[in-house]
């Protein structure tokens, strides 16, 4: 099994973590806070580049959990990601991503061929291309091997 790789940014007051096995490359953060977040460069998140407020707004969009963040001071409460579906109230939703994954917004769990619980009632990307390196989620790779569909 290979192992996740998982990044971590801190500007002291806030932590930011990215885990690119769970990014699909929606490219949401580096279009609304390019400053920070500048996919070309290493490291690529800039974790000084904006306020502590404009990170967590930009966090809070990523549609997927690859980022989110955490005050370093454990007396300070972190909100949750407010796409994170804590009860089933909405109304449930398939949606295919251009050229990208298939977006599953529903209070259902995904089950592999053996029956083993996967992820439970969350927003879940699935991979449309075949690429991906983390079946069945999407893990970005679409971009990278040109799908179209
Ligand atoms: S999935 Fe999240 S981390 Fe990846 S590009 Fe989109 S907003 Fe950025
Ligand atoms: S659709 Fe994203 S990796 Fe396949």
């Amino acid at each position: 099994m290979r192992t996740k790789i998982v990044k971590e940014y801190t500007n002291g007051e806030i932590t930011v973590r990215w885990k690119p096995d769970e990014c699909i490359h929606a490219t949401t953060c580096f279009k609304m806070l390019p400053e920070v977040f500048k996919p070309a460069e290493r490291p690529w998140v800039k974790i000084n580049a904006a306020s502590t407020e404009k990170i967590i707004e930009t966090v809070e969009a990523c549609p997927t959990d690859a980022l989110t963040w955490w005050y370093n001071d454990s007396n300070r409460k972190t909100e949750k990601k407010y796409f994170k579906m804590a009860e089933n109230k909405e109304k449930a939703q398939v949606k295919i991503f251009e050229n990208g994954p298939m977006h599953i917004h529903a209070n259902v769990d995904v089950v592999d061929a053996n029956g083993k619980i996967l992820k439970v009632n969350e927003d879940k990307y699935i991979c449309r291309c075949g690429h991906s390196k983390n079946k069945p989620f999407c893990d970005g790779s679409h971009m990278t091997a040109g799908f179209k569909g």
